[in-house]
């Protein structure tokens, strides 16, 4: 635990159990997310579901990347994380992206896909409200997190017909691909 730290963001009037709340409930989200996400992706086949499974590729990578990032930063404020996982996949912060009864029909996987990351969307925009100007730190992870988000559900939404998402791809190859905002939290 960072003492000090976690001190400053109390004197800044964070009531540190209710941030922790958020926070072990987004990385619940997360974690749960990434698995479900990779039964998705599996079953993204044929025409249509090959030409969304890079992007799914990207988000559930991307989701990892999340819940890694997240973890020091529950530690640090002196929180941690349920000793048992299925009691952590229950507090997740948001329902379960699971997949459809029909797998085929590529409408219902989108809007399971889009559904996930507007909860994500949702969820870190309620933090960055509540940390900012507060815990510098938390905001500045949340944020980072919030742009990856926010991309994921252009993306997807961009499929729905939703509209351009202004987007084109990720670029690279590699651990260098994903997390253009994240990744300077996964040094740790
Ligand atoms: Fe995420």
């Amino acid at each position: 635990m960072a003492q000090v730290a976690r001190e400053m963001v109390q004197k800044a009037g964070i009531d540190i159990d209710k941030l922790l709340d958020m926070l072990v409930r987004n990385a619940a989200a997360e974690l749960t997310t990434y698995y479900y996400y990779t039964i998705l992706r599996v079953n993204l086949i044929g025409l249509e579901g090959e030409g969304l499974k890079e992007i799914t590729e990207d988000a559930r990578i991307e989701d990892r990347n999340h819940f890694e990032a997240l973890v020091p930063r529950i530690y640090e404020l002196g929180g941690k994380l349920p000793g048992d996982m299925k009691a952590f996949h229950d507090i997740s912060a948001c329902p379960p992206a699971s997949l459809p009864s029909d797998p085929t029909n590529i409408k219902t996987m989108l809007n399971v896909l889009v559904k996930a990351e507007r909860c994500a969307v949702n969820g870190y925009t309620s933090i960055c409200n509540y940390t900012a100007g507060k815990d510098h730190r938390t905001y500045d992870l949340s944020l980072a997190i919030l742009h990856e988000e926010i991309e994921h559900e252009a993306w997807f939404a961009e499929f729905l017909g939703e509209g351009p998402s202004g987007h084109f791809r990720r670029s690279g190859t590699g651990t260098e691909r994903n997390s253009p905002y994240v990744s300077k939290f996964l040094h740790t």
